[in-house]
């Protein structure tokens, strides 16, 4: 028995204005958007709209909080969000805090907002990098550093109710956040098949999503081809769609204490394990290695994956020691790997040792 789902609509166009254009509603606005993002850039459309733009990479509860304060006297009918995964994420939960009128954002953290069942403003979600999902999925990932935990809200009513892509919004993008942004789709796209969730139109999907970022990755120098963007695009939107319904697993798992400890980009974190999970996981999924085989031209995937993470590594940094851990680090980064939610979802069951195995391979 298998259920797939997702009820966001997806909007394409290839030019801003008027895709812009056909998705603003009437009534008071609000636009949440990345600090570069162009507002000029929208012919007039956002004239007079209120906008936010103080949010960073991985947002703290405390910046998430300010983006709720700003929001709140607002009252907005509709948010357009324009940015990355933090921007997407911090513009789901404004909305939530909005319609359920819980505005601490640890109280909403820490709560079941049922009563989320009030009016949503309409959230419509444009990414600007290729690779979150952030704008198909149901849950925001809030990352606080003091603790060192992330926090994650999980609602049906956090989906976007549109996604609306652009590729020109993505040519700007600088090569580091070009490539780790890729990563993340490619293991969103792994991930959701590896997964105990899978479905079959997840695995498709998925497939779809590792083919095209397989053609593409390798395209990302400066400058990096249009045609390669719009397909990037495209695949971080099928790897969205796949993991929005089976979730990750193992290698975001592990990758949480990366990115909290460590500072390694998420992309990137998540990448690293990648080659260690597919030989883990490979062997108890043979139909979908060999489709993938087949995908690839008839190279191995191990192989395959292993020659486009060393152009990777030739181009940011790819060891756990190159961001300054040391070999004493690995046990407390295989004890915060565990990550309710997602560790579980693997195929394959791994403990602290299969873990620190894992890490011990990328130092
Ligand atoms: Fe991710």
């Amino acid at each position: 028995m298998w259920r797939y789902a997702n009820p966001v609509a997806i909007h394409w166009g290839d030019d801003w204005t008027p895709l812009l254009r056909s998705l603003l509603p009437p009534g008071q606005g609000l636009l949440i958007s990345h600090p570069q993002f162009q507002v000029a850039s929208a012919a007039g459309l956002l004239e007079g709209v209120p906008a936010y733009s103080g949010i960073e990479t991985n947002p703290t509860p405390g910046q998430v909080q300010q983006a709720i304060d700003a929001a709140r006297p607002i009252r907005p009918d509709w948010i357009l969000a324009v940015g990355g995964g933090s921007v997407l994420d911090t513009a789901k939960i404004v909305r939530l805090a909005l319609a359920c009128g819980r505005f601490d954002i640890r109280e909403l953290l820490q709560s079941e907002p049922a009563e989320a069942g009030a009016r949503l403003p309409l959230l419509i979600a444009v990414p600007t990098t290729h690779g979150t999902g952030a704008e198909l999925t149901m849950w925001t990932t809030v990352w606080d550093r003091e603790s060192g935990r992330k926090l994650s809200l999980s609602h049906p009513r956090n989906y976007p109710d549109i996604a609306a892509y652009c590729p020109p919004l993505t040519y700007g993008l600088p090569l580091s956040v070009s490539i780790a942004t890729t990563l993340d789709a490619l293991a969103h796209a792994l991930e959701s098949l590896w997964n105990r969730n899978g479905n079959p139109v997840s695995d498709e999907l998925a497939l779809a999503a590792v083919s095209s970022i397989f053609t593409s990755l390798e395209l990302l120098a400066d400058p990096v081809p249009p045609a390669a963007r719009k397909e990037l695009l495209r695949a971080s939107m099928f790897a969205g769609l796949a993991f929005a319904n089976t979730r990750t697993a193992a290698a975001h798992s592990i990758s949480y204490p990366l990115t909290l400890r460590l500072g390694i980009p998420h992309g990137i974190a998540c990448a690293m394990t990648l080659p260690a999970l597919w030989r883990i996981n490979a062997p108890r999924m043979p139909a979908k290695a060999e489709r993938l085989r087949r995908l690839l031209g008839g190279e191995d995937m191990s192989t395959a994956l292993e020659r486009k993470l060393h152009f990777v590594s030739t181009r940011v940094p790819f060891t756990l020691s190159a961001y300054g851990a040391g070999p004493a680090d690995l046990e407390a980064l295989a004890r915060e790997s565990r990550t309710k939610g997602r560790m579980e979802n693997n195929l394959v069951e791994l403990d602290q040792a299969d873990v620190l195995a894992i890490l011990a391979a990328i130092l």
